[in-house]
């Protein structure tokens, strides 16, 4: 059977974290989220943390050089094998150089291409309404996808946060970054049979079955 070893791609904001989440628990495949991993360093103060932190409170992106470090470890471990789903790398075109030559070595060529189409103007309303959990990450919206007590987890019960990214100027900051940067290495991949863009606004159940669809349609 084929394995699925997604990337997925779209703007800060076009929701690759929740509809990512949904891929990961249908399929049973690990969730590898750059940004998230970047957020836990700098939470637990670690060297990388401290390195990184100013860098993402600004929106700009880490060099390519650490997060070549990072990813590398990440694709190092076992539970990469049954399949994985890569959101928020490869961000620029070396990136994409590097993962090409990571995935031949260990044998785990990628086997699909999402990219969520989301406009600016969506993307700064969906980011400045996201809360998240910093216990487990689930991701909510105080517009579209409320928590069942105001400002709470529905599985810890504890506070709601906001990233300290997720402020309107620095969004803007994100997308113009996106633009630059991550936009090129969509068009790097589009050459792939197995690149799907996905129109990314409709609700998270309609993404979800759309990219649930493409993914029976790749197995
Ligand atoms: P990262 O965490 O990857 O941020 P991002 O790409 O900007 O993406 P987001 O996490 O903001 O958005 P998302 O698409 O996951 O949306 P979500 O599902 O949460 O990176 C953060 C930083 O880390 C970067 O700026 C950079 O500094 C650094 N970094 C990371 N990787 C790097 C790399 N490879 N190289 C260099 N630097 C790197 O959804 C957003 C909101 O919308 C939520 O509230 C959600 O509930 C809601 N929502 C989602 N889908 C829908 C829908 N269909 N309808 C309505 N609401 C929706």
């Amino acid at each position: 059977m084929k394995k699925l070893n997604l990337l997925f791609f779209g703007p800060p904001g076009a929701g690759k974290g929740t509809i990512a989440k949904e891929v990961s628990k249908k399929y049973n495949i690990p969730h590898i989220s750059t940004g998230d991993m970047l957020r836990e360093a700098v939470a637990s103060e670690s060297e990388l943390g401290k390195q990184v932190k100013s860098i993402l409170d600004s929106g700009q992106l880490v060099s390519d050089e650490i997060m070549l470090e990072v990813i590398k470890s990440r694709l190092n471990k076992n539970d990469v094998d049954k399949g994985f789903i890569l959101d928020g790398f490869p961000r620029t075109l070396p990136q994409a150089e590097a993962l090409e030559t990571l995935l031949k070595d260990i044998k785990n060529p990628i086997t699909g291409i999402i990219y969520l189409e989301v406009d600016e103007e969506t993307v700064v309303k969906r980011i400045t309404s996201r809360r998240i959990c910093p216990k487990c990450g689930k991701i909510y919206n105080i517009i579209t996808l409320k928590p069942k007590i105001d400002n709470t987890c529905d599985i810890c019960g504890v506070e709601l946060i906001q990233r300290d990214d997720d402020k309107e100027e620095v969004v803007r900051d994100r997308y113009k970054v996106y633009m630059e940067k991550t936009y090129p290495v969509i068009e790097f991949y589009k050459k792939y049979n197995q690149f799907f863009t996905v129109d990314g606004s409709g609700t998270v159940e309609i993404v979800t079955k759309e990219v649930f669809n493409i993914l029976e349609g790749i197995l």
